[in-house]
């Protein structure tokens, strides 16, 4: 996984509980480089996973919910640096449905060894869609996080279900329907 999603969950955790938690949750986790990210680095996914489990431990907030904060916090990261993919997708469900078949694709020419989740769209209608999720790193609750924001961003209020098809989160249907 590339370092900016670690620098961001670092830097989400330093504004939101401060540094003495970084300090923490890095010495508590078998980390390779003690934590020491960089952002275009490459580094294993497992580390995250390990970081928001001890997060978990000291905040009392559930894992998934923590991961769907980061994906909150993440879009700000996203919507900053890559203006452009907003720009060329005039609705929410436009944006949504670029992901898989553009905006991914462009981030695997700029990163080769990204790992990308796989995202097909389903009865795309003008009220609804469908957004189906599948990653073996079993990030839905960040998938989550961002739609929530990309909505936001949009000024379109939607109501977004989630359903696991595969128990163990590595696949899960978003249903985004507009209100
Ligand atoms: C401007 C738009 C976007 C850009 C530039 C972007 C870029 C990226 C990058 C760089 C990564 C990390 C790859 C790695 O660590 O190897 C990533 C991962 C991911 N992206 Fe996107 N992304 C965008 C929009 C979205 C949106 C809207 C969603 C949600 C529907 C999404 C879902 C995910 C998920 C869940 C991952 C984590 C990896 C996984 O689940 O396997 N992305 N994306």
């Amino acid at each position: 996984m590339k370092g900016i999603v670690f620098t961001e969950f670092l830097e989400m955790v330093e504004d939101a509980f401060g540094y003495e938690m970084v300090d923490r949750i890095i010495a508590e986790s078998d980390l390779a480089n003690d934590g020491a990210y960089t952002a275009v680095g490459t580094y294993n996914h497992a580390e995250l996973v390990d970081m928001i489990a001890s997060l978990h431990q000291h905040s009392d907030i559930p894992v998934p919910e923590l991961i769907r904060l980061f994906g909150n916090y993440f879009f700000n990261h996203l919507h900053s640096n890559y203006r452009g993919f907003f720009d060329s997708a005039p609705t929410l469900f436009d944006f949504l449905d670029s992901i898989h078949g553009h905006i991914h694709v462009e981030v695997r020419k700029l990163y080769s060894d990204a790992e990308l989740p796989s995202f097909e769209t389903k009865d795309l209608t003008p009220s609804a869609m469908e957004l189906i999720y599948s990653s073996e790193r079993k990030l839905s609750d960040f998938a989550l996080g961002l739609i929530e924001k990309a909505a936001e961003q949009y000024g379109e209020s939607v109501q977004i279900q989630k359903e696991l098809l595969e128990k163990d989160g590595s696949k899960v249907t978003f249903r985004i329907e507009k209100l």
